[in-house]
């Protein structure tokens, strides 16, 4: 520690150390900055299920066409995050606001008139729907189906322009992702949230699912996404965060955590 960071002691006048930067019992970089131009801001959220509280004081911002990525350990409550922004967990302290407006006791079905979309991690198709009745169902708050956005959705899922009239149970859990995400772009949400897209991917289709994400995120979708894979993510994204038992352990780009020893060592297994 540098003299610069260190202060005397009124009392003893000894050195003393300064609020260090990172956190004494993790080594973690916790305390998450703040954006004055975010559209998305998570701010010391406290959120669960019933009385059970599941996050604690998290901080999260998404600011206009940013791609950030959340990793962390199975339970850290990244789904509950994800969940908590689009108003389907108990907020119990904190807030969250989208572009400019508070969200943080919005129902979700008043929260995708926003502009948030939101693509679950399981159960995201109606199995007995056909394809096109799936996109179709995505722009049910609109008193007819804009074709333009169903012909965008089937310009970036060509696949699912072939298999429009196929029932969406019947296909393939890759493709079944494409269609989620799909019917949630629909309604061309200015943040699209992703829980975990490449999972149940076969190997050589997740590259693609990402490079497709990428296309959605450089015609300007801002993109907040929750991934298992998290070194390709955060290759990937702008931003990325890491939770842990429901709370913040460290934010930065996504260049800085890949490079981080702790992170590493501790999240993407050396
Ligand atoms: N509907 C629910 N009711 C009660 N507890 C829940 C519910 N959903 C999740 N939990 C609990 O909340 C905690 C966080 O779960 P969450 O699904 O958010 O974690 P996660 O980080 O997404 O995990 P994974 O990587 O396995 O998807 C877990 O202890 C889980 O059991
Ligand atoms: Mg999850």
């Amino acid at each position: 520690m540098s003299d610069i960071d260190s202060e005397t002691d009124p009392d003893t006048g000894d050195a003393v150390d300064a609020e260090p930067e990172t956190d004494a019992d993790t080594g973690a970089n916790r305390g998450a900055r703040r954006w004055d131009d975010s559209i998305l801001e998570v701010r010391n959220l406290d959120a669960g299920y019933g009385d059970l509280q599941i996050l604690s004081d998290v901080d999260l911002d998404v600011r206009p066409g940013e791609y950030v990525t959340i990793v962390g350990p199975n339970g850290a409550g990244k789904s509950t995050l994800m969940k908590s922004v689009f108003g389907l967990t108990n907020r119990m302290d904190g807030s969250v606001t989208f572009g400019g407006s508070d969200i943080t006791d919005t129902v979700p079905e008043e929260i995708i008139y926003e502009g948030i979309g939101y693509v679950p991690q399981n159960d995201n198709v109606f199995a007995n729907l056909s394809v096109q009745e799936n996109l179709e169902m995505g722009a049910y708050i609109l008193d007819e189906t804009p074709e333009d956005a169903l012909e965008t959705v089937y310009d970036r899922f060509p696949i699912l322009r072939e298999r429009r009239e196929q029932k969406a149970g019947t296909m393939s859990g890759g493709q079944r992702q494409m269609l989620a995400m799909g019917r949630t772009l629909m309604l061309d949400p200015d943040l699209l949230l992703l829980d975990e897209p490449s999972a149940g991917l076969a190997p050589d289709l997740v590259d693609d699912m990402f490079d497709r994400i990428d296309r959605i995120n450089d015609d300007g979708t801002a993109i907040l996404m929750v991934e298992q894979n998290a070194k390709e993510a955060l290759r990937r994204c702008d931003r990325g965060y890491v939770l842990v038992d429901g709370r913040n352990r460290y934010e930065d780009s996504g260049v800085e955590l890949l490079a981080d020893q702790g992170v590493r060592q501790d999240f993407l297994g050396g």
